[in-house]
């Protein structure tokens, strides 16, 4: 699927995706099951996130992926949005679920708690090499139809557990949130990838049900060719 792309000034690019993700929850009847992503990108979304205001009795709070490490580790994606959100705003414990990286079984668990039905939202970053969640570029199976797997990183902490390309892409819709001139290389080739029909980059092997989104600041969009494509 080619992605809608949103270009923001960098210094805008967090509170821009606040005001995307906030329209696209409260566009939604019920509960809401959106996947948080890890990184420094996405958390300064967080931050945004923590002043705005949600509907937080009706959101459940998922992860797109998490390292093999437990909630206090300095490297957990947990720890990491519970300081840059979950402890800000009023969501009860029972609605956030947290990937149990310190367990052997953290895949089947979380894939249990995960259930079957589809996530509404899974936000994403991308890593320089094309990596998202923790889909990595020969350190992931992206065939596996398992709803959550067991990937390798080349950057410690090494063990990932992951949502697999499959459950990313059975999601109704995914934001990606991509920011600085580091980048920029790998998002062209990224949508190159994609406008050709020939994605072999986890990035852009991503293909939500309705709708794929990229949020970027300019020097991330720096080498796009996709003047047809942005809106914003
Ligand atoms: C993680 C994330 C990972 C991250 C990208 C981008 O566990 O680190 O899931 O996919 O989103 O590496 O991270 P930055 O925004 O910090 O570059």
């Amino acid at each position: 699927m080619r992605p809608e792309i949103l270009r923001h000034p960098a210094a805008e690019l967090a509170s821009g995706a606040a005001d995307v993700f906030v329209e696209r929850v409260l566009s939604r009847d019920g509960v809401v099951r959106v996947a948080l992503s890890g990184g420094s990108t996405p958390r300064a979304l967080y931050h945004e996130l923590a002043k705005r205001s949600l509907p937080w009795d009706r959101i459940e709070v998922f992860w797109g992926d998490e390292r093999g490490v437990g909630p206090d580790d300095d490297a957990s994606n947990y720890r990491m949005a519970s300081e840059a959100l979950l402890r800000h705003v009023p969501i009860p414990e029972e609605r956030i679920h947290r990937i149990e990286g310190e367990r052997e079984d953290a895949a089947a668990r979380y894939a249990a708690r995960l259930g079957d039905a589809p996530l509404d939202i899974v936000l994403l970053g991308m890593g320089s090499d094309g990596h998202t969640a923790s889909l990595f570029v020969g350190g992931a199976d992206l065939e596996s139809d398992e709803t959550v797997i067991v990937a390798r990183s080349p950057a410690p902490p090494t063990r990932r557990i992951s949502l697999s390309l499959a459950t990313i892409n059975a999601s109704d819709e995914a934001i990606l949130l991509v920011g600085g001139e580091s980048k920029a290389s790998i998002l062209a080739r990224a949508h190159a990838e994609i406008t050709t029909g020939r994605p072999t980059l986890p990035v852009a092997r991503v293909s939500p049900r309705r709708r794929w989104l990229w949020i970027v600041d300019e020097a991330a969009a720096g080498q796009l060719d996709t003047k047809e494509q942005e809106t914003g």
